[in-house]
């Protein structure tokens, strides 16, 4: 469906994130017919541009991160009249007032009142000033039509998480603010709810019952690039877990929502995140697992360690590496380990989740026929690679009873249709006022107390052993004895059977 008439100011608009991901994903639902006639991009930066010289930026940037490339000279004449720029200083109390104007002036031009979008691509410290700002020349007063939207980090851990949503929701309702993850918009992440929900297949099975265990990983090639300033106050378990991983872990663990409405759907994920075992500071070494890359080799080139990058501490021991072992304490999950884990400068560029059931009860068929007889496993692959696949066990064609694993595919690069970027679903929902997969305040409160005793213990250590694996593995080994415990080892890896 298209959005009513609609107005998008990005704060931040001479910004990485602007030129390699909105930027591309409001033309990209532009070529998809999903944006309004009256429809609106004001760009802000101090940079000072004009509006020919912010669209031929934009432009390039198309160019290089489209997924459909550069754009044809005709169509990008058109979108380009979308798009305007207002050289502004956030700090500074005249640039809102300036803004409004605009704005009012666009709602004059349009003979309508538009929805308004406030995208914070800001440095974090910055958010709640801006949001602030907003609220005083009056730009969020409709709470049905003006909405904000805000990128992670949401505060720096427990505290600053709650005292930001704070200053937020003193300008901002709640249902005004969308807390952007982009996990959340991935295709096959919003695939999990329906193959779960969506079949009858699975939820019957979908318990400790059957489930022995869970794992989702979010494995990366690349290092911390440019950010390493930002990353060295982070880390993976900041970046990461707290984030991305947490949320994949409450749409395969929530329970059965009544209806896909946002409010219901957050509800049953807070019930995940609230469930969640929280660690005593002298059990963290048992369930988590911390790793920093040294320099190493990948895909044939030689690069540096962590420590080497810019911005970094020669003797930092911020974590590139996270693993975790959780357990849910409810009827459904007692017992099964949810093991999470995320690097940089990992092997391979994967993210997945396997869900390993349980062996079959009782082995029918004689011991010397059985061949491997492994327990069935479900595996999303969430990116690159995007399918989901049953493991089975079926029988060896031939005139003797022999057995052999099997696999069902369901695979996106079969299917016509081109998979979105994140962004696209997550702008267009924002467009048309869908929270459903955005986090509310609760969540990320909720998720930080998750980790909360992770971050305090390991602040609390510092001799480490860093680094402590080489860039092109698949992380430190103690990663592989805190699952190995169980018997389980981890499915992407060189272990693999
Ligand atoms: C971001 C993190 O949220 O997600 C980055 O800050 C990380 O460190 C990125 O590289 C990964 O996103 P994607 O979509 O490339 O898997």
């Amino acid at each position: 469906d298209k959005a009513a008439p609609t107005i998008i100011v990005i704060f931040g608009g001479t910004g990485d994130l602007t030129k390699r991901k909105l930027l591309p994903a409001f033309y990209n639902l532009y070529l998809d017919g999903y944006l309004p006639e009256k429809f609106a991009i004001i760009g802000l930066g101090r940079t000072p541009l004009d509006n020919g010289a912010y669209q031929e930026k934009l432009k390039e940037g198309l160019g290089e991160f489209s997924r459909r490339g550069k754009p044809n000279e005709e169509q990008w004449e058109h979108f380009k009249s979308f798009i305007t720029y207002l050289p502004s200083d956030v700090n500074d109390a005249a640039s809102y007032q300036k803004l409004k104007e605009h704005l009012d002036h666009i709602d004059d031009q349009w003979g309508t009142r538009a929805n308004r979008l406030f995208y914070l691509s800001v440095a974090p410290q910055l958010i709640a000033a801006v949001a602030t700002n907003i609220g005083k020349v009056g730009l969020a007063a409709d709470a049905a039509m003006d909405r904000i939207i805000v990128e992670k980090p949401f505060g720096h851990d427990k505290e600053s998480a709650i005292e930001l949503n704070r200053l937020l929701t003193r300008t901002f309702k709640e249902e005004q603010i969308y807390r952007i993850d982009h996990y959340l918009g991935k295709e096959t992440v919003q695939n999990i709810l329906v193959f779960r929900f969506g079949n009858a297949l699975f939820e019957p099975i979908w318990n400790r019952n059957y489930i022995d265990s869970v794992q989702i990983t979010v494995a990366e090639t690349v290092g911390v690039e440019d950010r390493g300033d930002y990353y060295e106050g982070s880390g993976a378990l900041r970046d990461m877990i707290q984030n991305h991983l947490l949320q994949i872990l409450c749409m395969v663990a929530m329970e059965p929502p009544v209806s896909f409405d946002a409010e219901e759907i957050r509800n049953r994920k807070v019930d995940v995140l609230r469930a969640v075992r929280r660690l005593k500071p002298e059990e963290v070494h048992m369930y988590a697992v911390r790793g920093q890359y040294a320099g190493g080799w990948l895909q044939g080139k030689k690069v540096p360690g962590y420590r080497e990058e810019k911005g970094v501490n020669p003797q930092s021991n911020t974590e590139t590496y996270a693993a975790l072992k959780l357990y849910i304490d409810n009827w459904r999950w007692q017992g099964v380990p949810f093991y999470l884990r995320t690097g940089k400068r990992m092997q391979e560029k994967t993210s997945s989740i396997t869900i390993q059931f349980r062996p079959v009860p009782h082995s029918t068929f004689p011991q010397s026929k059985v061949g491997s007889l492994i327990p069935n496993r479900l595996t999303i692959n969430i990116q690159p690679q995007m399918d989901i696949s049953i493991r089975f066990i079926a029988k060896r064609p031939g005139l003797e009873m022999n057995l052999q694993p099997g696999e069902m595919v369901f695979d996106y690069d079969k299917c016509s249709t081109q998979t979105p970027e994140a962004y696209e679903t997550l702008l267009l929902d924002t467009m048309q006022g869908d929270a459903t997969l955005f986090m509310r305040a609760d969540q990320v409160e909720e998720a930080w107390d998750v980790i909360t005793p992770i971050l305090e213990t390991w602040a609390t250590r510092d001799s480490l052993d860093f680094p402590n694996y080489a860039a092109g593995t698949w992380g430190p080994e103690t990663a592989e004895a805190l699952i190995a415990g169980q018997g389980h080892v981890w499915t992407v890896s060189p272990h693999l059977f």
